[in-house]
């Protein structure tokens, strides 16, 4: 039997509605017969269609389609037997380019002027009179700023923080529900509540706001289809009304949010809503990435009272322990409130000594939520703020009178890998991982959910990214952030170090340079998002910007220099951030002095791959030119910053060895005494890690793939401070910024030391050993971009006795597991349709695999 798997439009298979007038398929294919093959595949939309042999990126080509109308996609398969297989699948087509009937309204009166805050959110609503029999009702909306939209007082839509965060100067999302069910006969009400979100509200650790426009502003049309044929939209215009005294009384990403359940829309003042002229004029495009929506919900594992000797001035408060550190907000489920009650929470990650929270290391963020009560019972959970915690200290309620629930917010990515071996804290290791990137994949790419940033760092992604295309599809949530990389790229090639940089430029200098490791993320991601996925038009679509990218890195690089020197990229180094975090300097100036190292390794890197990228779009002078910069590049730093031997001149360092080991900067045997000096280093060392963010991702590929095995598996297995498995052992269920954010005893070391208390427990940049686990222990790599063609070809470590494990292609998810036997190894391997496995086993031997399960 053939079946088809997924059968993908845009890279989604629910709820698509695309404004991409040539939206593209894809599909998978699963049989109970091993070595099926596709023979062909007829793909059909209306009168259109297609037959081919591709399974990715099948891109629409029929007449223009309609905008607002819902389109059946029929997909057939045959495969080398005969075999059929049929699936079908609905996408509706957005605005396409119909302008909208609604305008941008907003409270005309409003204008504040106060620095680092967030506006006062504002409310609008509108009643609207229904008199025949509904078919189908729409809501379109966007705002500047976030919002809620409510029908007859029901939230409409499951999202958070729509109509999400893009460099909106260029792009901006809005969403579509269908809200059908939800009007009735007669009189209803529509209701949204705006607040400043990331495009008014104050962001960036600067706490600047206002950086989009002065104030919200909200664009929605309803477009209703009666049944007798007609049509009707009713869209935002001076009938709307406005309102700035809602029950959201405050609301800012960082500090929280302010609800008053007492206020009702009748107590409220309301004036009509006036147009606004908004000061940007994006493309705003139906939602193209992946908006944020609740994902687990926590239980407490432990609720401690502290304090409350029953008088009035001292309340009891309670300190809620959800076992696990992440990103989301608190469901509170009242009973017994009186009119007027004031809750408040507070979040962090980690306790004092006291067993009280620790915030010192949210900087600014106040993290803070305030309820009052309406009489009796009652839900809230914060609409507009998220915060990064474990631990929630209530207060102003009785833990008898509330249930508390956690809920985890991030986009919404599906999984797309596991891993699991015989050694529990390596598990644990892989669990922080994904928390990790749960936690920071919240709209953009960030760096932490905590403290006040929350920003789209481009270094913390650049290395993370082959990691988290192992545990998570990314097609549309780092597609759509690539698109704002493309739109902020500075004329110069230089890449800002936030993106969307939503007003963070600091220091100025920054964004019109190149900063390596950061800015090579526009090559990076792109990468490794096509390695996953297969589908050339990542790298097409990013393709300009790498080059104007790189080429910048060339110029600065060569700047005030010479000779061999003109690769040796020394530019501003302070102004670069090298080896970030690196455990073995306690410094930041002493870990952005390695930037030499860094950045010249980084532009081998880079025009390297670039090399590589040109061939894939068949660019033969760019192939030959980029290849020419990173052999000339890789040159200067052997025999620049490398002695006779090998060995780095100067200052010796894990990291200055790590790199131009995996980026194939030395060739034969100056790469074994590069990994030698390397091996010695880490010995001398304890296996402890040494390295900052560039260096972390391929530490071990550079030990194990170049004879030190077991020196790779006593790093990775090593739980003395600084180790992966340090964190895990002193309790983390994230990966933290700096590798020894707490001590033994569960307390902060760090305190103060000169980097304005960056202590997060919740930073996805040093898990990028995942792709380790993956890679080797596991041994699941590609061969060919989207696994058309894979090895498995796992590692085995001594301590290790099995592993099992997935990874989800765009052919079917890969499965193996490998365990250790009495007599030698087994494995099993499941092998999607469509694509073919080279195993090289334990004991040598190679088998090549078609299609199947197979034990070997
Ligand atoms: C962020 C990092 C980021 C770094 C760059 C920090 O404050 O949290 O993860 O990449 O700054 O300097």
């Amino acid at each position: 039997m053939l079946f088809i798997d997924k059968f993908l439009c845009e890279d989604s298979d629910k709820n698509i509605v695309t404004d991409n007038p040539r939206p593209r398929f894809s599909f998978s294919l699963k049989s109970d017969r091993n070595g099926t093959k596709l023979s062909s595949a007829k793909l059909s939309i209306g009168d259109w269609n297609i037959t081919t042999n591709d399974q990715i990126g099948i891109e629409y080509t029929g007449k223009a389609l309609e905008p607002f109308t819902t389109y059946e996609a029929e997909l057939e398969v045959i495969d080398d037997q005969g075999e059929k297989g049929v699936s079908r699948l609905t996408f509706e087509t957005g605005r396409l380019d119909q302008s909208w009937e609604g305008r941008w309204i907003t409270d005309g009166d409003y204008s504040f002027r106060e620095k680092k805050v967030s506006p006062v959110p504002m409310v609008f609503r509108k009643d609207i009179a229904i008199n025949k029999k509904v078919k189908s009702a729409k809501i379109y909306s966007t705002a500047m700023g976030m919002y809620t939209a409510y029908l007859n007082g029901k939230r409409v839509g499951k999202d958070h923080f729509a109509p999400g965060f893009t460099s909106y100067k260029t792009n901006l999302q809005y969403q579509v529900y269908d809200v059908t069910s939800m009007l009735t006969d007669g009189q209803n009400h529509v209701s949204v509540i705006v607040s400043g979100g990331w495009a008014v509200g104050s962001f960036v650790f600067s706490r600047v706001n206002r950086v989009t426009a002065d104030r919200q502003a909200l664009l929605m049309e309803l477009r209703i289809e009666y049944a007798n044929g007609t049509f009707e939209v009713i869209g935002t215009d001076n009938s709307w009304m406005v309102s700035l005294n809602g029950p959201v009384k405050e609301a800012d990403i960082y500090d929280g949010e302010v609800y008053d359940a007492t206020v009702k829309e009748s107590g409220m003042t309301w004036r009509f809503a006036s147009d606004e002229k908004l000061k940007v004029h994006p493309q705003i495009s139906a939602t193209y990435g992946s908006l944020v929506c609740e994902h687990e919900r926590f239980k407490p594992v432990s609720v401690t009272q502290i304090g409350g000797d029953g008088s009035k001035s001292h309340k009891p408060k309670y300190i809620y322990d959800f076992g696990q550190n992440f990103a989301g907000i608190i469901e509170l489920k009242i009973k017994n409130a009186v009119r007027g009650q004031k809750i408040t929470v507070t979040h962090a990650e980690i306790l004092k000594e006291d067993g009280t929270l620790n915030t010192d290391f949210l900087r600014s963020a106040k993290a803070r939520i305030e309820f009052i009560c309406e009489e009796g019972e009652q839900v809230y959970a914060p609409q507009f703020t998220y915060m990064g915690f474990r631990y929630a200290c209530v207060e102003g309620i009785d833990a008898g009178d509330v249930e508390v629930t956690a809920i985890a917010l991030y986009s919404d990515i599906e999984t797309n890998g596991s891993f699991e071996c015989s050694n529990k804290a390596l598990n644990q290791l892989q669990s922080n991982i994904v928390w990790g990137a749960k936690s920071n994949f919240v709209e953009i790419p960030t760096d932490c959910p905590q403290r006040d940033e929350r920003m789209g760092w481009t270094g913390d992604i650049a290395v993370f990214a082959p990691t988290a295309v192992y545990n998570f599809r990314l097609k549309r949530f780092l597609t759509k952030w690539l698109k704002d990389m493309r739109a902020e790229q500075k004329r110069t090639g230089g890449i800002p170090n936030t993106i969307p940089s939503q007003g963070f430029g600091f220091p100025a200098t920054m964004p019109v340079m190149a900063v390596d490791f950061w800015g090579d993320a526009s090559v990076l991601v792109p990468w490794a998002l096509y390695q996953a996925t297969g589908d050339i038009k990542v790298l097409e679509d990013n393709y300009d910007m790498m080059c104007k990218y790189v080429k910048a890195c060339i110029r600065w690089a060569g700047l005030f220099s010479l000779g061999k020197n003109r690769y040796i990229w020394n530019t501003l180094s302070v102004l670069h951030f090298g080896d970030w975090v690196a455990p073995d300097v306690p410094q930041m100036s002493q870990w952005q002095g390695r930037s030499k190292w860094t950045a010249t390794a980084s532009l081998a890197h880079t025009s390297g791959l670039l090399s590589k990228i040109s061939d894939l779009l068949g660019k033969e002078n760019e192939k030959s030119y980029y290849e020419k910069i990173s052999k000339a590049t890789s040159e200067a730093y052997r025999s620049k910053l490398m002695d006779e031997q090998c060995h780095l001149k100067g200052e010796e360092f894990q990291t200055g060895y790590v790199l131009p080991i995996s980026f194939d900067m030395l060739e034969g045997d100056d790469k074994k005494k590069a990994a030698k000096a390397l091996a010695d280093m880490v010995v001398k060392n304890k296996y402890c890690i040494g390295t900052g963010f560039p260096g972390t991702p391929y530490i071990l590929f550079a030990l194990a793939d170049n004879g030190y095995v077991d020196e790779a598996y006593k790093m990775l297995l090593n739980d003395k401070c600084p180790s992966w498995l340090y964190e895990v052992k002193v309790g983390a269920t994230t990966i933290w910024e700096r590798w020894d954010g707490l001590d033994e005893n569960g307390n902060c070391p760090i305190g103060d030391d000169g980097t304005d208390k960056m202590i997060s427990y919740n930073h996805y940049a040093s898990g990028a050993v995942g792709d380790f686990l993956y890679r080797r222990v596991l041994g699941i790599e590609p061969t060919e971009a989207g696994y058309k063609s894979f090895k498995v070809e796992p590692v085995v470590g001594d301590e290790i006795n099995h592993a099992k494990g997935s990874v989800g292609t765009p052919y079917g998810d890969i499965a193996v597991s490998w365990e250790k036997t009495s007599d030698g190894y087994r494995m099993e391997i499941q092998v999607p349709v469509g694509t073919t496995a080279t195993v090289y086993k334990p004991d040598g031997k190679k088998a090549v695999l078609e299609s199947g399960t197979h034990v070997l």
